[in-house]
């Protein structure tokens, strides 16, 4: 926390000071000076939050019981607005856009597919009060003010704030949510992917543009001392930082969940989304600063399709599960709904679990180490270099079954792995057979039987239960 007072600072240096931590760093603060410029963000945290037995007795949370409060910019909301449609189900979904001003008329009328807009309160007279060391800042934190004066408070019990450029996958968020007390005062939210930013920031904060929820009785307070907690904290260079303190002075901390991503990576992120915790996939964030997830496609038609998925069945999407055929001593890594992996080759699960460094740090010229998990570094081997498989399309089966099938990227130009001697060249698509039994507390992974005819174009993988004792020998 003493690293962002700087209120005894000379003017100069602050300035200096400010813009080196906007530089390097946080989310809401500049996407909101620079709506164009890449922000931050995304990370599994490390301690998975062992929920308690669910003690209450009110009906099980649904998707009405969320209110989402979105902050963005006018300026920025015309090359966002595609990320926003993507996940928003108009009449559905509750809750609003927070843009600094009115509409311009080239996106009016407003999009009826679009999350309804509204403008923030005019903030000037707060902000000569208190002269914070951001005035943007205020804005992005009364919003929860607004929003909770705003709605019918009827079945309101989760308040989830995110950025305009945030993916949110509402059914999984549903699912994670109602494992919770919503009476309780709970902040859930995750770090960021990023260590530096942690370090710099909090390990305790939830990055906003990750998103982060507050059940009820937390936004009411928060809502309630708004403007005591913009005083105190006026000298805070983030909105998150703001939030994260003034929720601690309320005695609530963070309940860290996985699944919630900022994405503070750069380039290709493939390799994070191939190895997914068994965890509900809640939101995706910067997914116009790093490359498109899909080859072939711009950023906002990957979400779109990477949607036809999560709209059919959301609960696995991204989930990695692991496979073996003894027969081909091969071993493959099905990130659900995204890609497939195979190698040549027999690799223990501990392995597959790491993410392939397809990625690039945050910062420009960042110290190690850079992550807040495990890498691998991608490789020329061929035993332990992937054939790369791409989501291509989903279809609900008879008997409660999903059929999802992956198509090829491109060759992958290297040679078989000779002591395997079971080439996967031949292979051009792979169907993948799973259930449609949620995977919500998930303590074990599923294991998969897996058929290929030596030499088909097409291998078929069918998801099961591991037995009692299965390994992988
Ligand atoms: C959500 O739950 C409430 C009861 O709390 C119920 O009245 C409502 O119909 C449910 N809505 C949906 C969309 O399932
Ligand atoms: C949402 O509801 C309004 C009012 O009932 C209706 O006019 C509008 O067409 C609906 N929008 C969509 C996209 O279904
Ligand atoms: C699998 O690989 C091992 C070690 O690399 C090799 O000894 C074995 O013969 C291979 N099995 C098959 C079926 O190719």
């Amino acid at each position: 926390m003493r690293s962002f007072d700087i209120s005894h600072v000379p003017n100069v240096y602050k300035t200096i000071l400010i813009s080196g931590l906007v530089l390097s760093s946080t989310i809401i603060f500049y996407y909101v000076i620079h709506p164009k410029s890449p922000t931050n963000s995304f990370v599994v945290s490390r301690i998975e939050k062992t929920l308690s037995q669910s003690t209450f007795t009110d009906t099980p949370t649904n998707i009405s019981h969320l209110v989402f409060g979105i902050v963005g910019s006018e300026g920025a909301w015309h090359h966002r607005k595609g990320y926003g449609e993507a996940w928003w189900q108009p009449n559905v979904t509750r809750g609003y856009l927070y843009l600094d001003i009115p509409p311009t008329v080239d996106i009016l009328p407003w999009s009826l597919t679009s999350p309804p807009y509204r403008v923030s309160e005019d903030l000037t007279k707060l902000i000569n009060e208190i002269n914070p060391a951001v005035p943007i800042l205020p804005r992005v934190l009364h919003a929860i003010l607004e929003i909770f004066r705003e709605e019918d408070h009827e079945g309101f019990r989760w308040l989830v704030m995110g950025d305009d450029d945030t993916i949110f996958f509402v059914d999984n968020m549903v699912d994670v949510l109602a494992k919770y007390d919503h009476t309780k005062y709970y902040y859930i939210g995750s770090p960021s992917e990023c260590l530096n930013s942690n370090f710099r920031f909090s390990f305790n904060m939830g990055f906003g543009g990750a998103g982060f929820a507050l059940s009820y009785p937390l936004v009411k307070a928060f809502a309630n001392n708004v403007e005591d907690c913009l005083k105190r904290y006026s000298h805070l260079v983030t909105g998150d930082i703001i939030e994260m303190s003034c929720i601690a002075d309320f005695g609530v901390n963070l309940s860290p969940q996985k699944g919630l991503h900022q994405i503070d990576l750069r380039g290709d992120i493939s390799g994070l989304l191939s190895s997914h915790p068994k965890t509900p996939l809640m939101s995706l964030h910067h997914l116009d600063v790093v490359d498109p997830i899909f080859p072939n496609m711009d950023a906002i038609n990957s979400i779109h399709h990477l949607m036809k998925a999560a709209n059919i069945y959301q609960s696995r999407l991204l989930q990695q599960t692991i496979c073996y055929n003894r027969k081909h001593n091969w071993s493959i890594s099905v990130s659900w709904g995204y890609s497939v992996h195979i190698y040549e080759k027999i690799m223990p699960r501990s392995l597959l679990q790491l993410p392939i460094e397809t990625f690039q740090p945050w910062a420009a010229n960042p110290n190690p180490p850079f992550y807040m998990f495990n890498t691998r570094l991608p490789s020329n081997d061929q035993c332990e270099s992937p054939h790369v498989f791409f989501f291509d399309s989903i279809e609900k089966m008879s008997d409660n079954l999903i059929l999802t099938t992956y198509y090829r990227r491109s060759s992958r130009e290297l040679p078989p792995c000779v002591s395997s001697s079971h080439s996967a060249d031949y292979v051009t698509h792979i169907y993948v057979y799973s259930s449609v039994t949620k995977r919500i507390e998930i303590n074990r992974c599923e294991c998969c039987d897996h058929t290929y005819a030596e030499g088909a174009k097409n291998a078929v993988l069918k998801f099961r239960e591991c037995m009692p004792d299965e390994i992988m020998a």
